[in-house]
Order: C-alpha cells, then sequence, then structure tokens
C-alpha cells in the first residue's frame, strides 16, 4: 500500500510515523508512506499557500494552485482509490472505515489549515472527507496521522500476532474487555478468578459478557447499529 501525504507541515509526520508499528511496516515493505510539502509546489514568488476568504471573514484559505499542481502529478503517475481531505465538518471515522480503507492500494491524504481548502479542490478531486471527530485540530496532520496508523495496523503481516487486530475493540461494534497480566494478586487485588479456570469456553462466555455490559454501559449507540 502507498500513502501520498500532503501538508503544509510535512515535520509533524516524523515522530508518528518514526518508531514502533509504522516504522516497521515501513521497514518491512508493507507500505510506502509519502509525504509532500505542498509550498513546494507554489508557483508564488513568496511561496504562498493561502489567501483572504472571498466575501471577507477571519482566516486565510488554502488556494488551489499548488495542491491541484501536486495532485495532478501524483495523479499522472498512478491511480488512486481515494484522495481523502481531513476536516472537521465530515463524517467521523470509525472502525469499519479503517478496515475499507486498509483494502486500498494507493491513497491520497490532503491536510487542511487554516479555514481549510478552497471548496472547488474538494468538489472536483476530494473523494472522500474525513472526520477524527467533533473537535476542532490546529490541522489535519494529526488526524491524518491517526487514520494512517489505524489502517496500517490492519494490513496482513503488520502486526506481530495476526490475530489481535480482529479482536479489538469496535470489530464487532463491542468494546473490548478488561485484560490483566501478572501477578494475579497484587496486593490484595485479585483477577477475575475464571481467567485461572484454564477452561476455554468459560473464558470466552466471561469475556463476551463483560463486552457487552462494557458497551451498553459506556457505548450503548454502538449497539444500535
Ligand atoms: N482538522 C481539524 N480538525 C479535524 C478533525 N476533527 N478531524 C479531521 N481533520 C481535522
Amino acid at each position: 500500500m502507498r500513502i501520498d501525504i500532503l501538508t503544509i507541515f510535512p515535520e509533524l509526520f516524523e515522530s508518528p510515523f518514526g518508531h514502533s508499528m509504522l516504522k516497521r511496516a515501513q521497514n518491512k515493505g508493507f507500505i510506502e508512506i509519502f509525504i509532500h510539502n505542498i509550498r513546494d509546489y507554489s508557483t508564488d514568488k513568496h511561496k504562498s499557500v493561502d489567501d483572504y476568504a472571498f466575501g471577507g471573514g477571519a482566516g486565510m484559505v488554502m488556494m488551489i494552485q499548488p495542491i491541484e499542481d501536486l495532485i495532478l502529478k501524483l495523479k499522472l503517475e498512478r491511480d488512486y482509490d481515494e484522495i481523502i481531505y481531513m476536516t472537521p465538518d465530515a463524517k467521523v471515522f470509525n472502525q469499519k472505515e479503517a478496515n475499507r480503507l486498509s483494502l486500498s492500494e494507493n491513497i491520497i491524504i490532503l491536510c487542511g489549515h487554516y479555514k481549510g481548502v478552497d471548496q472547488r479542490i474538494r468538489d472536483h478531486y476530494i473523494t472522500k472527507e474525513i472526520s477524527i471527530g467533533d473537535y476542532v485540530l490546529t490541522g489535519g496532520e494529526l488526524a491524518a496521522a491517526i487514520v494512517v496508523d489505524s489502517i496500517v495496523r490492519l494490513i496482513p503481516g503488520v502486526l506481530s500476532d495476526e490475530t489481535s487486530a480482529l479482536t479489538d475493540s469496535f470489530q464487532d461494534n463491542l468494546l473490548s474487555p478488561p485484560v490483566y497480566t501478572r501477578p494475579a494478586d497484587h496486593n490484595g487485588w485479585k483477577i477475575p478468578e475464571v481467567l485461572l479456570s484454564g477452561n476455554d469456553k468459560l473464558i470466552d462466555e466471561w469475556r463476551e459478557k463483560q463486552s457487552m455490559e462494557l458497551t451498553m454501559r459506556v457505548r450503548p449507540d454502538l449497539l444500535d447499529d
């Protein structure tokens, strides 16, 4: 899978993509991530990437030219499954969408800043818009890193224990049950007895019940789907 990220702050991706699982996934060749600086494509003599909003009002708008030139260059080189725009005014991302995107060959992710991008970029090039939640970040970069992380860990082979992504919270619209490790008794805080029983059936039933109860208590909306 190849992911091209379009941003005016490429440095913001150095840390999230330079460590742990995302780094390993790149080193092992499961994924290629290319970070493009939109400013490099500006034909303006000051390398501007934004301008005042027509109609007035506070905040600058990211202009069409550098983004369009960059998208057209990438599209000439290969086909893309999706051209995604990160923005708070979109449908909220979820596990189902992560599963779907993890099957892509090539995707572009455009990160917005200021008041966002000129609507005509959205109208003519963007095929999917993603919000990571009902709050506003300073830009789309951190949101893009979250989306990439959630996608990459689903690519077969990226996680060392292949089954672990399947038992994540949300994969069956349920939250994960509690987990425990040694010691079984920490100063009187004991783990549930059933987990020491060695009876897989009983343990599975206990986990399912815990999942259901937790979901009903903190995310009953998931059970409506
Ligand atoms: N950019 C700013 N806020 C965002 C959000 N909540 N989701 C995606 N991109 C954003």
